[in-house]
């Protein structure tokens, strides 16, 4: 039995990828960071608790030892490090812890990785936010594209990331980077974007809502499903080589067609409800992603099943649903 140890497992993306190895019949563990609601540490792991909950582990990314001590114990087969202070405006307001948990918790999992488990298989959570507002001629970010990212969280991703190929060459470690486009769910927390919009038009739609402030309606992201993507971290760890690979829809869309797309879909006429608030725009934007997933595609047999629509519609069901 293969054993998985997922950092961040308990994030939109930890929740999914747990489901996929047990399913694949992976022992999987995880780390969790102590939280004081203990209730909200294994929210989103409700479909897998109970295959898994002996095998979570307290550790923090910032804390060398406790990673020390979790992979000395499991000794994993494949290890995907999701863990990071993820929201692009708090690392604003967070520059310096969130370099912490996303660049140096990076070095602190190499530095640990190669005492205790050189042969490992290693997925690295990157981002297309490391682009920044860099793109080819023809529109697209790819794995060759230049990064100049515009975020703290960005920087720090582009420092992993390039710790990741270091460690790579040097001490020929299977580590892969998954530069993953913006995926969501109906477990994205709900101050990111997608989520934000779709709960809030849920509410006003049963009445109990009448507004929603936003920032930047004009930036446009490429969005896919979580689902689909936590399907390719998976692949990128079952090659004979570690590699990087884009994962993306290739299409992209604006904050103001997913409000009209989700309003829409619910007999709603956004002007009236929606306002904006300089607290949800940043110092620097990002103003648009569209990502080529031609080398996943070609090299892992990758492609998505969800499109931004139907991403949404999973998200709008699942709030109409929840809030009823
Ligand atoms: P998420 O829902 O915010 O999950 C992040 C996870 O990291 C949570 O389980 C969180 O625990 C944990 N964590 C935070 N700080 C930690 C620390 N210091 N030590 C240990 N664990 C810590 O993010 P996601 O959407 O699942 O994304 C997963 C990864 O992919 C992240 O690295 C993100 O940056 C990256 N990524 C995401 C996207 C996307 O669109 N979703 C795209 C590209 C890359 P708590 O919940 O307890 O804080
Ligand atoms: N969060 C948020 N809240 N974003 C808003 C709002 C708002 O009220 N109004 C407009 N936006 C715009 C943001 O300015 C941004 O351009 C876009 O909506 C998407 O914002 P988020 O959903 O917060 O996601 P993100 O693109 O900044 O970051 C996500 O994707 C990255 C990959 O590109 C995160 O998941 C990162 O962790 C991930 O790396």
């Amino acid at each position: 039995m293969k054993r998985a140890l997922i950092t961040g497992i308990n994030g939109q993306d930890g929740s999914y990828l747990t489901e996929l190895l047990l399913e694949k019949g992976y022992k999987v563990y995880g780390i969790l960071k102590r939280n004081s609601v203990a209730e909200n540490q294994t929210a989103r792991l409700d479909d897998s608790y109970q295959q898994i909950k002996n095998n979570l582990y307290y550790a923090d990314m910032i804390d060398m030892a406790s990673l020390i001590r979790v992979l000395q114990d499991v000794q994993p087969n494949e290890i995907y490090n999701l863990a990071a202070q993820s929201h692009v405006r708090i690392s604003f307001d967070q520059p310096i812890y969130t370099a912490q948990v996303v660049a140096i918790g990076v070095m602190n999992l190499l530095e640990s990785i190669r005492t205790i488990c050189p042969k490992v298989k290693l997925y690295q959570a990157s981002s297309s936010e490391m682009f920044g507002n860099s793109f080819d001629e023809d529109g697209f970010r790819r794995e060759t594209t230049p990064m100049h990212p515009t975020s703290p969280y960005g920087c720090a991703k582009v420092f992993a990331y390039n710790l990741i190929r270091h460690y790579r060459n040097a001490y020929n470690l299977f580590a892969c980077n998954g530069i993953l486009f913006n995926h969501e769910s109906p477990r994205r927390g709900s101050n990111f974007v997608t989520n934000k919009v779709v709960k809030e038009a849920a509410k006003i739609k049963m009445g109990r809502s009448n507004k929603l402030m936003l920032g930047n309606l004009d930036a446009a992201r490429d969005w896919g499903h979580a689902e689909d993507y936590v399907y390719a971290m998976w692949l990128m760890l079952q090659q004979n080589e570690s590699d990087d690979f884009v994962c993306s829809t290739g299409v992209s869309h604006t904050v103001k067609d997913l409000v009209e797309y989700v309003f829409g879909k619910l007999d709603l006429d956004w002007k009236k409800y929606i306002g904006q608030d300089e607290r949800y725009l940043r110092p620097e934007e990002l103003n648009a992603l569209k990502g080529d997933c031609s080398k996943a595609k070609n090299v892992l047999g990758w492609k998505h099943k969800y499109t931004f629509e139907t991403m949404l519609d999973d998200m709008i069901d699942y709030w109409v649903g929840e809030l009823k």
